[in-house]
């Protein structure tokens, strides 16, 4: 198959139009069967639930090029219990899990020419969504959905790629207690769009979320969970119920586990405490783990000993073990590949 001419190593994280897309109507209680289109454009009432209420949920995933030529995801019945879960928690139909996985699938084999090649630097990204379609004005969830899958080839999601980022913590939440945060709902990004504007205004490459009840603990940032390395070599990631379970994060644990023989520990994590860590890292399938050099706390420098120039070597070990599984270069846990073609 011949790949499309595209510049790979130059792509950012943006929206490639690919040939093909996936696309099932909910109507009548049920899901048709879905069917793969060249139509790009959605049409739906004016008065859509997600146009009005923002009834949509999303998921975000890749796919890779492995050094022996497969075109592999990782991971996808993660995406699809999640994207189950944030249906649910919206009131909305679950697309079901086993269709969801078949569905990713069948759209990146039919835009196969857009998957980069193994060591482009570049991959396919994969947005599964779903939105209410029909007209909803009292505040209730609509009764007919489209559910679709888009793809595009992006390259790295900081600009810089690796180079350390600086971020600072935020005087907006990002979610409150018993709200929405674990789930993956656009209207959580919608909220975050004031925040991230206004640290990039003010020289920040992104936001550290502190926990709404008590602004003392650490959550995450707007689209990535953190990962702090103490002094003594531990992995310690943030626990707590309103942050987005990353399906990047819960992988990285197991491999800094299994793999590189690391202690690792989900907890809660204070501020306070962040300036005795080592090293830090966001983790995400867009951000793989981008390393954070600093973190600037109104005026205050949080200063990683890993410095600005690099990624610390455990967040780096962390991150050759990672894409060397999704890249095919180590071998993956049962399960973690599904091999596409
Ligand atoms: N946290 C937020 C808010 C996100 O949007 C994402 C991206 O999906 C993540 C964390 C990382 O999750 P995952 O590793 O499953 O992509
Ligand atoms: C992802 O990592 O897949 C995300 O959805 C994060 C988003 C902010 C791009």
């Amino acid at each position: 198959m011949e790949k499309k001419n595209i510049d790979w190593s130059n792509l950012g994280f943006g929206y490639v139009k690919t040939d093909y897309r996936f696309v099932s109507d909910f109507k009548d209680g049920k899901w048709d069967e879905g069917r793969m289109t060249e139509d790009d454009k959605v049409v739906i009432s004016e008065c859509a639930g997600v146009l009005q209420y923002a009834q949509t949920v999303f998921e975000g995933m890749k796919a890779y090029t492995t050094q022996d030529g497969r075109i592999v995801t990782f991971r996808p019945d993660l995406n699809a219990s999640r994207m189950a879960d944030s249906a649910r928690r919206l009131e909305m139909p679950v697309f079901p899990e086993d269709r969801f996985i078949q569905a990713v699938v069948d759209t990146v084999k039919a835009n196969a020419a857009y998957v980069p090649p193994y060591g482009s630097g570049a991959t396919l990204y994969i947005r599964p969504y779903m939105f209410g379609s029909n007209p909803v004005i009292g505040v209730k969830p609509a009764d007919e959905y489209q559910f679709r899958i888009f793809v595009t080839p992006v390259g790295p999601y900081f600009k810089g790629g690796v180079k350390p980022l600086t971020i600072r913590v935020s005087d907006f939440d990002r979610a409150a207690p018993h709200g929405t945060g674990h789930i993956k709902a656009g209207l959580n990004y919608a909220m975050s769009l004031h925040a991230i504007m206004d640290a990039h205004n003010q020289g920040f490459d992104e936001n550290m979320y502190l926990d709404a009840g008590t602004r003392t603990k650490v959550e995450e940032t707007g689209g990535a969970n953190f990962l702090f390395i103490t002094k003594e070599g531990k992995v310690v990631t943030p626990k707590s119920n309103s942050i987005l379970p990353s399906i990047t994060r819960r992988s990285l644990m197991y491999v800094a586990k299994e793999y590189l023989g690391l202690e690792v520990e989900e907890r809660e994590v204070y501020l306070e405490e962040v300036k005795d860590f080592a090293e830090c890292g966001l983790c995400g399938t867009a951000a793989v783990i981008s390393p954070v050099g600093k973190i600037v706390d109104h005026g205050k420098e949080i200063c990683f000993p890993s410095g600005m120039e690099a990624m610390g070597p455990v967040t780096q070990k962390l991150y050759d073990t990672l894409t060397g599984i999704q890249m095919g270069r180590l071998e993956a846990p049962e399960g973690w590949l599904k091999v596409i073609e």
